[in-house]
Protein backbone atom coordinates (compact mmCIF):
# COMPACT_ATOMS: atom_id res chain seq x y z
CA UNK A 1 0.00 0.00 0.00
CA UNK A 2 1.53 2.89 -0.77
CA UNK A 3 0.38 6.04 0.96
CA UNK A 4 1.38 10.14 0.49
CA UNK A 5 2.40 11.92 3.00
CA UNK A 6 1.81 15.78 3.82
CA UNK A 7 3.40 17.87 6.33
CA UNK A 8 2.90 21.73 6.47
CA UNK A 9 2.92 22.08 10.46
CA UNK A 10 5.68 24.66 11.13
CA UNK A 11 8.20 25.77 8.74
CA UNK A 12 8.68 22.68 6.36
CA UNK A 13 6.84 21.70 3.40
CA UNK A 14 7.33 18.42 2.83
CA UNK A 15 5.51 15.69 0.47
CA UNK A 16 6.21 11.73 0.87
CA UNK A 17 5.66 8.34 -0.91
CA UNK A 18 5.94 5.44 1.71
CA UNK A 19 5.42 1.89 0.81
CA UNK A 20 4.00 -0.30 3.34
CA UNK A 21 4.48 1.91 6.35
CA UNK A 22 8.76 1.44 6.06
CA UNK A 23 9.84 1.76 2.13
CA UNK A 24 10.49 5.63 1.84
CA UNK A 25 9.68 5.85 -2.07
CA UNK A 26 10.49 9.53 -1.49
CA UNK A 27 10.68 12.33 1.32
CA UNK A 28 10.87 15.59 -0.55
CA UNK A 29 11.73 18.39 1.97
CA UNK A 30 11.35 22.00 1.43
CA UNK A 31 12.77 24.05 4.43
CA UNK A 32 11.96 27.68 4.96
CA UNK A 33 14.87 28.07 7.77
CA UNK A 34 16.90 30.60 5.38
CA UNK A 35 13.41 32.50 4.73
CA UNK A 36 12.94 33.00 8.59
CA UNK A 37 16.58 33.11 9.96
CA UNK A 38 16.79 37.20 9.58
CA UNK A 39 14.01 37.13 12.04
CA UNK A 40 15.24 34.90 14.23
CA UNK A 41 12.35 32.71 14.93
CA UNK A 42 9.44 31.39 12.26
CA UNK A 43 6.91 34.16 11.01
CA UNK A 44 3.63 32.61 11.02
CA UNK A 45 2.63 34.66 7.73
CA UNK A 46 5.46 34.03 5.92
CA UNK A 47 5.34 30.22 6.61
CA UNK A 48 2.16 30.01 5.68
CA UNK A 49 2.50 32.34 2.29
CA UNK A 50 5.51 29.88 1.41
CA UNK A 51 3.56 26.55 2.15
CA UNK A 52 1.00 27.94 -0.20
CA UNK A 53 3.63 28.84 -2.89
CA UNK A 54 5.47 25.39 -2.57
CA UNK A 55 2.90 22.97 -1.64
CA UNK A 56 1.25 21.83 -5.12
CA UNK A 57 5.17 21.38 -6.43
CA UNK A 58 6.44 19.81 -3.45
CA UNK A 59 3.80 16.89 -3.90
CA UNK A 60 4.26 16.48 -7.28
CA UNK A 61 7.96 16.11 -6.55
CA UNK A 62 7.05 13.12 -4.08
CA UNK A 63 5.17 11.66 -6.93
CA UNK A 64 7.77 11.90 -9.22
CA UNK A 65 10.50 10.94 -7.37
CA UNK A 66 9.04 7.85 -6.46
CA UNK A 67 7.88 6.92 -9.59
CA UNK A 68 3.96 7.09 -8.84
CA UNK A 69 1.15 8.73 -10.35
CA UNK A 70 -1.51 10.01 -8.27
CA UNK A 71 -3.62 6.65 -9.40
CA UNK A 72 -1.16 4.57 -7.87
CA UNK A 73 -1.26 5.65 -4.64
CA UNK A 74 -3.72 4.09 -2.24
CA UNK A 75 -3.94 6.97 0.73
CA UNK A 76 -3.55 10.11 1.43
CA UNK A 77 -2.66 11.15 4.85
CA UNK A 78 -1.68 15.05 6.38
CA UNK A 79 -0.78 15.95 9.94
CA UNK A 80 -3.86 18.02 11.37
CA UNK A 81 -1.86 19.16 14.15
CA UNK A 82 -0.31 20.69 16.51
CA UNK A 83 1.25 23.67 14.75
CA UNK A 84 0.94 27.11 13.73
CA UNK A 85 -3.23 27.09 12.41
CA UNK A 86 -2.07 28.91 8.87
CA UNK A 87 0.35 26.67 8.02
CA UNK A 88 -1.54 23.45 9.01
CA UNK A 89 -4.43 24.39 6.77
CA UNK A 90 -2.37 24.58 3.96
CA UNK A 91 -1.29 20.73 3.99
CA UNK A 92 -4.59 19.21 5.68
CA UNK A 93 -6.88 21.06 2.94
CA UNK A 94 -4.10 20.07 -0.09
CA UNK A 95 -4.65 16.32 1.30
CA UNK A 96 -8.01 16.73 1.34
CA UNK A 97 -8.21 18.13 -2.11
CA UNK A 98 -5.96 15.05 -3.40
CA UNK A 99 -8.28 12.82 -2.00
CA UNK A 100 -11.97 14.13 -2.90
CA UNK A 101 -10.80 14.61 -6.66
CA UNK A 102 -9.37 10.86 -6.60
CA UNK A 103 -12.07 9.42 -4.28
CA UNK A 104 -8.96 7.83 -2.06
CA UNK A 105 -9.11 7.33 1.68
CA UNK A 106 -7.91 10.03 3.85
CA UNK A 107 -6.40 9.96 7.04
CA UNK A 108 -5.30 12.77 9.40
CA UNK A 109 -2.21 12.51 11.63
CA UNK A 110 -0.93 14.13 15.29
CA UNK A 111 2.36 15.67 14.58
CA UNK A 112 4.16 14.54 17.97
CA UNK A 113 2.32 10.89 18.01
CA UNK A 114 4.09 10.73 13.69
CA UNK A 115 7.45 11.86 15.58
CA UNK A 116 7.01 8.99 18.47
CA UNK A 117 7.18 6.28 16.14
CA UNK A 118 9.58 7.78 13.58
CA UNK A 119 12.53 5.84 15.00
CA UNK A 120 10.58 2.48 13.94
CA UNK A 121 10.44 3.67 10.01
CA UNK A 122 13.83 2.97 9.17
CA UNK A 123 14.36 0.05 12.08
CA UNK A 124 12.84 -2.81 10.73
CA UNK A 125 13.00 -4.22 14.56
CA UNK A 126 9.72 -6.33 15.75
CA UNK A 127 10.36 -6.65 18.75
CA UNK A 128 11.42 -2.66 19.46
CA UNK A 129 8.01 -2.54 21.22
CA UNK A 130 7.27 -2.04 24.18
CA UNK A 131 9.46 1.32 24.05
CA UNK A 132 10.05 4.01 26.22
CA UNK A 133 10.40 7.07 24.06
CA UNK A 134 11.80 10.51 24.22
CA UNK A 135 10.47 13.06 21.89
CA UNK A 136 12.10 16.46 21.68
CA UNK A 137 11.87 18.99 19.44
CA UNK A 138 11.39 22.52 19.21
CA UNK A 139 7.51 22.72 20.72
CA UNK A 140 7.88 19.82 22.86
CA UNK A 141 9.76 17.27 25.34
CA UNK A 142 7.83 14.46 26.49
CA UNK A 143 8.35 11.05 27.54
CA UNK A 144 5.93 8.14 26.48
CA UNK A 145 5.65 4.56 26.66
CA UNK A 146 4.40 3.01 23.53
CA UNK A 147 2.53 -0.37 24.08
CA UNK A 148 1.95 -1.09 20.18
CA UNK A 149 1.85 1.60 17.48
CA UNK A 150 -0.72 4.24 18.08
CA UNK A 151 -1.15 2.93 21.69
CA UNK A 152 0.81 5.01 24.04
CA UNK A 153 0.90 6.52 27.48
CA UNK A 154 2.73 9.74 28.08
CA UNK A 155 5.31 9.61 31.55
CA UNK A 156 5.99 13.30 31.34
CA UNK A 157 6.76 16.35 29.59
CA UNK A 158 8.83 20.28 30.27
CA UNK A 159 6.69 21.78 32.44
CA UNK A 160 7.96 25.37 30.74
CA UNK A 161 10.04 25.14 27.87
CA UNK A 162 11.01 22.20 25.37
CA UNK A 163 14.49 21.59 24.90
CA UNK A 164 15.12 22.92 21.15
CA UNK A 165 13.44 26.13 22.56
CA UNK A 166 16.09 25.97 24.98
CA UNK A 167 18.64 25.64 22.68
CA UNK A 168 17.20 28.54 20.46
CA UNK A 169 16.30 30.72 23.08
CA UNK A 170 20.07 30.21 24.45
CA UNK A 171 21.74 30.70 20.76
CA UNK A 172 19.23 34.19 20.72
CA UNK A 173 21.49 35.10 24.18
CA UNK A 174 24.69 34.37 22.38
CA UNK A 175 24.05 35.94 19.28
CA UNK A 176 23.77 32.72 17.19
CA UNK A 177 21.77 32.09 14.13
CA UNK A 178 18.57 30.05 14.36
CA UNK A 179 17.70 27.31 14.56
CA UNK A 180 19.81 27.70 17.85
CA UNK A 181 20.23 23.60 17.95
CA UNK A 182 22.72 23.19 14.84
CA UNK A 183 24.86 26.20 15.98
CA UNK A 184 25.29 25.10 19.46
CA UNK A 185 26.37 21.82 18.67
CA UNK A 186 28.88 23.53 16.25
CA UNK A 187 30.57 25.37 18.86
CA UNK A 188 30.52 23.04 21.51
CA UNK A 189 32.44 20.61 19.79
CA UNK A 190 35.60 22.95 20.51
CA UNK A 191 34.23 23.80 23.73
CA UNK A 192 34.70 22.26 27.25
CA UNK A 193 31.54 20.97 28.67
CA UNK A 194 32.63 21.09 32.22
CA UNK A 195 33.75 24.54 31.78
CA UNK A 196 30.41 26.07 33.70
CA UNK A 197 28.56 24.12 36.15
CA UNK A 198 24.95 24.75 34.87
CA UNK A 199 21.78 23.46 36.51
CA UNK A 200 20.41 19.96 35.84
CA UNK A 201 16.67 20.84 36.71
CA UNK A 202 14.41 18.13 37.85
CA UNK A 203 16.86 15.68 37.46
CA UNK A 204 16.12 13.85 40.93
CA UNK A 205 12.65 14.67 40.94
CA UNK A 206 10.37 11.47 41.39
CA UNK A 207 8.43 12.48 38.15
CA UNK A 208 9.21 11.82 34.64
CA UNK A 209 8.60 15.85 33.53
CA UNK A 210 11.21 17.91 32.84
CA UNK A 211 12.04 22.33 33.15
CA UNK A 212 14.29 24.10 30.77
CA UNK A 213 13.61 27.26 31.33
CA UNK A 214 15.73 27.59 34.96
CA UNK A 215 18.56 26.32 32.75
CA UNK A 216 18.02 29.38 29.88
CA UNK A 217 17.90 32.03 32.92
CA UNK A 218 21.35 30.64 34.48
CA UNK A 219 23.42 31.24 30.88
CA UNK A 220 21.86 34.64 30.94
CA UNK A 221 22.82 35.20 34.33
CA UNK A 222 26.19 33.79 33.35
CA UNK A 223 26.59 35.95 30.39
CA UNK A 224 26.03 39.12 32.15
CA UNK A 225 28.34 38.32 34.58
CA UNK A 226 30.94 37.18 32.41
CA UNK A 227 31.19 39.01 29.58
CA UNK A 228 34.71 37.69 28.53
CA UNK A 229 33.23 34.21 28.29
CA UNK A 230 34.39 31.74 26.02
CA UNK A 231 31.35 31.07 23.46
CA UNK A 232 32.66 27.55 23.09
CA UNK A 233 32.62 26.64 26.95
CA UNK A 234 29.01 28.26 26.87
CA UNK A 235 27.90 25.42 24.29
CA UNK A 236 29.35 23.01 25.44
CA UNK A 237 28.75 22.99 29.06
CA UNK A 238 24.68 24.32 28.12
CA UNK A 239 24.41 21.50 25.77
CA UNK A 240 25.79 18.91 28.41
CA UNK A 241 23.37 19.89 31.07
CA UNK A 242 20.26 19.32 28.49
CA UNK A 243 22.06 16.47 27.68
CA UNK A 244 22.57 14.92 30.73
CA UNK A 245 18.71 15.33 32.17
CA UNK A 246 17.29 14.07 29.03
CA UNK A 247 19.54 11.06 29.14
CA UNK A 248 18.93 10.26 32.98
CA UNK A 249 15.28 10.45 32.56
CA UNK A 250 14.68 8.68 29.83
CA UNK A 251 16.79 5.92 30.74
CA UNK A 252 15.40 5.52 34.11
CA UNK A 253 12.11 5.68 32.88
CA UNK A 254 12.72 2.89 30.59
CA UNK A 255 14.22 0.71 33.45
CA UNK A 256 11.29 1.37 35.61
CA UNK A 257 8.68 0.07 33.37
CA UNK A 258 10.38 -3.13 32.54
CA UNK A 259 11.04 -2.05 28.75
CA UNK A 260 13.59 -3.44 26.24
CA UNK A 261 13.76 -0.55 23.77
CA UNK A 262 14.48 3.07 24.52
CA UNK A 263 13.96 5.25 21.09
CA UNK A 264 14.41 9.10 20.70
CA UNK A 265 12.85 11.34 17.73
CA UNK A 266 12.17 14.94 17.19
CA UNK A 267 14.67 18.09 15.46
CA UNK A 268 16.86 17.79 18.94
CA UNK A 269 17.63 14.03 18.70
CA UNK A 270 19.58 14.87 15.50
CA UNK A 271 22.30 16.31 17.92
CA UNK A 272 25.08 13.79 17.85
CA UNK A 273 26.14 14.24 21.78
CA UNK A 274 22.44 13.31 22.54
CA UNK A 275 23.09 10.42 20.34
CA UNK A 276 26.33 9.47 21.63
CA UNK A 277 25.03 10.06 25.46
CA UNK A 278 21.35 7.56 24.23
CA UNK A 279 23.84 4.93 23.03
CA UNK A 280 26.57 4.88 25.75
CA UNK A 281 23.80 4.63 28.60
CA UNK A 282 21.60 2.02 27.01
CA UNK A 283 24.61 -0.07 26.28
CA UNK A 284 25.49 0.06 29.96
CA UNK A 285 21.65 -0.92 30.68
CA UNK A 286 21.22 -3.47 28.00
CA UNK A 287 19.01 -1.47 25.96
CA UNK A 288 18.37 -1.83 22.38
CA UNK A 289 18.21 2.28 21.14
CA UNK A 290 16.41 3.17 18.17
CA UNK A 291 16.78 6.30 16.78
CA UNK A 292 15.26 8.21 13.19
CA UNK A 293 17.76 8.91 10.91
CA UNK A 294 19.19 12.50 10.83
CA UNK A 295 16.66 13.61 8.04
CA UNK A 296 14.01 12.00 9.48
CA UNK A 297 14.06 13.38 12.98
CA UNK A 298 13.37 16.86 12.09
CA UNK A 299 10.04 17.71 10.33
CA UNK A 300 8.91 15.38 7.31
CA UNK A 301 6.18 13.86 5.42
CA UNK A 302 7.53 10.50 5.40
CA UNK A 303 6.65 9.76 9.29
CA UNK A 304 3.13 11.22 8.24
CA UNK A 305 2.38 8.72 5.82
CA UNK A 306 4.06 5.95 7.53
CA UNK A 307 2.28 6.59 10.54
CA UNK A 308 -1.23 7.21 8.67
CA UNK A 309 -0.91 3.46 7.23
CA UNK A 310 -0.70 1.98 10.53
CA UNK A 311 -3.92 4.16 11.37
CA UNK A 312 -5.36 3.09 7.57
CA UNK A 313 -4.44 -0.61 8.79
CA UNK A 314 -5.97 -0.46 12.04
CA UNK A 315 -9.23 0.88 10.05
CA UNK A 316 -9.02 4.76 10.58
CA UNK A 317 -10.20 7.44 7.96
CA UNK A 318 -10.63 10.52 8.64
CA UNK A 319 -13.30 12.82 7.15
CA UNK A 320 -13.66 16.06 5.50
CA UNK A 321 -14.46 17.34 8.36
CA UNK A 322 -11.16 17.36 10.22
CA UNK A 323 -10.29 20.57 11.22
CA UNK A 324 -6.60 21.66 11.82
CA UNK A 325 -5.80 21.33 15.97
CA UNK A 326 -3.03 23.85 16.49
CA UNK A 327 -2.59 22.74 20.13
CA UNK A 328 -3.42 19.15 20.20
CA UNK A 329 -1.19 17.38 22.42
CA UNK A 330 0.00 13.59 22.51
CA UNK A 331 -2.29 12.38 24.40
CA UNK A 332 -5.16 13.10 21.98
CA UNK A 333 -3.65 11.31 18.68
CA UNK A 334 -6.56 8.39 18.34
CA UNK A 335 -8.87 11.57 17.45
CA UNK A 336 -7.67 12.24 13.65
O1 LIG B 1 11.14 18.50 15.16
P1 LIG B 1 11.54 19.85 14.70
O2 LIG B 1 12.15 19.97 13.30
O3 LIG B 1 10.34 20.84 14.71
C1 LIG B 1 9.36 20.82 15.71
O4 LIG B 1 8.39 20.01 15.58
O5 LIG B 1 9.56 21.60 16.68
O6 LIG B 1 12.57 20.45 15.80
C2 LIG B 1 13.18 21.71 15.64
C3 LIG B 1 14.06 21.96 16.87
C4 LIG B 1 14.63 23.38 16.94
O7 LIG B 1 14.41 23.90 18.23
C5 LIG B 1 16.12 23.17 16.68
O8 LIG B 1 16.96 24.13 17.33
C6 LIG B 1 16.35 21.78 17.25
O9 LIG B 1 15.19 21.06 16.87
N1 LIG B 1 17.54 21.15 16.67
C7 LIG B 1 18.63 20.79 17.39
C8 LIG B 1 19.58 20.30 16.48
N2 LIG B 1 19.02 20.36 15.22
C9 LIG B 1 17.77 20.88 15.37
N3 LIG B 1 18.85 20.86 18.72
C10 LIG B 1 20.06 20.43 19.15
N4 LIG B 1 21.04 19.97 18.33
C11 LIG B 1 20.83 19.88 16.99
N5 LIG B 1 21.79 19.43 16.18
ZN1 LIG C 1 8.26 18.33 14.65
Amino acid sequence: MKVLGVETSCDETSAAVVRDGGEILSNVVSSQIALHRPYGGVVPELASRNHLRLINSVVEEALAESRTSIEQIDAIAATYGPGLASSLLIGLNTAKGIAFATGKPFVGVNHIEAHLYSPLLTNAATDALPMVSLIVSGGHTILAHATTIGEHQILGQTVDDAAGEAFDKVAKLLGLGYPGGPEIEKRAEQGNPAAIEFPRSMLHDASDNFSFSGLKTAVLYFLRKNPQHCVEDVCASFQEAVVDVLVAKTLRAAVERRVKTVSASGGVSVNRRLRKALADGCKDHGLQLLLALPGLCTDNAAMIAALGYHKLQSGKRSDFSLEVAPSIGLGDGGRG
